[in-house]
């Protein structure tokens, strides 16, 4: 399968990625692998993750050229500061196997960061050619403005995003930068495989409530969903929501818009507000 990509001034990114939040050990490592065989080009992980020796692996056995593929890590918000930031980098390129990142992301903000001291050390990071772009997630509007404050404009910016939640605010902010924005928890975690209106879409073209869910995200321009999927039966189901996109009806994307838009699933106590 030939997934489409977007591209912006900073990043040419497959429109499709493979999220790796618990994907561990040996069975993560064969998942990560499957996918890669299975025509995946982005990958999805995060020193938080505890996994990017086991996605390190699984680039080396599939044979994909480091070259075809797009991989992205993410740096944890107790390591903000200069020093720590640069360690998590050279750590994540040491257990990733790789001398670059495609991409790489503030994981989360915090109140207490020098935000300005971080995005020096990711410059300079991209400058010495150790990651080609970087950006940030979880970063709430205000933040993607005091960002712009600081003359930078990240590549990307990556939230939870899917059928149940909105992000209107952070889309209208992105769009017109051409920051591309990556919709985690594409599937709501797994919830969306029950949803009624996606499933009675589905029915039409022969396909999951789960599927409309991801092909909903990708027919947006600027929006990359990254589902984790652990199985090739659910790997290829995503793959196959691309063309599912290219389908959708006008009606039927009106009828996944009028979805309830507030049901967020990652909510951890160290959040920023949304
Ligand atoms: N930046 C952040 O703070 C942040 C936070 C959360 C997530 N993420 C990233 O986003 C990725 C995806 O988010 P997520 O893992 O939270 O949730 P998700 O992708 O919305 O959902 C994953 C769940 O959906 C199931 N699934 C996948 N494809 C399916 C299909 N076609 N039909 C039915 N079920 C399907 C998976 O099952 P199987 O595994 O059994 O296939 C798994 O249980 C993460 O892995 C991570 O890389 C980033």
């Amino acid at each position: 399968m030939n997934i489409p990509v977007e591209k912006t001034p900073r990043l040419t990114i497959p429109k499709l990625g493979l999220g790796t939040w618990q994907l561990r050990d040996a069975e993560g490592q064969k998942s990560v692998e499957n996918a890669l065989r299975l025509g995946y080009r982005h990958i999805d992980t995060a020193a938080r993750y505890g996994n990017e020796a086991e996605v390190g692996n699984a680039i080396q056995a599939s044979g994909v050229a480091r070259g075809d593929i797009f991989l992205t890590s993410k740096v944890w918000w107790e390591n903000l500061e200069p020093e720590p930031l640069y360690r998590s980098l050279e750590n994540s390129l040491s257990l990733l196997k790789t001398d670059y990142l495609d991409l790489f992301l503030i994981h989360w903000p915090t109140p207490a960061m020098d935000l300005e001291g971080a995005i020096k050390v990711l410059k300079a990071a991209k400058d010495a050619g150790q990651i080609r772009a970087w950006g940030v997630s979880n970063f709430p509007v205000k933040l993607m403005k005091q960002v712009e404050d600081l003359g930078e404009t990240p590549a990307a910016l990556q939230v939870e995003y899917h059928a149940l939640l909105s992000q209107a605010a952070l889309l209208e902010w992105c769009r017109p930068r051409q920051i591309v924005l990556e919709a985690y928890s594409p599937l709501a975690q797994g919830k969306l495989q029950d949803n009624e209106t996606l499933a009675k879409i589905g029915e039409k073209y022969g396909a999951s409530a789960s599927q409309v869910a991801l092909a909903w995200l990708l027919r947006q321009p600027g929006v990359v969903p990254i589902p984790k999927a652990s199985s090739t039966r659910t790997q290829q189901a995503n793959l196959d929501a691309i063309p599912l996109a290219a389908k959708l009806t006008a009606e039927d994307v009106a009828a996944i818009d009028a979805l309830p838009k507030d049901q967020r699933m990652v909510k951890p106590d160290f959040a920023p507000e949304w």
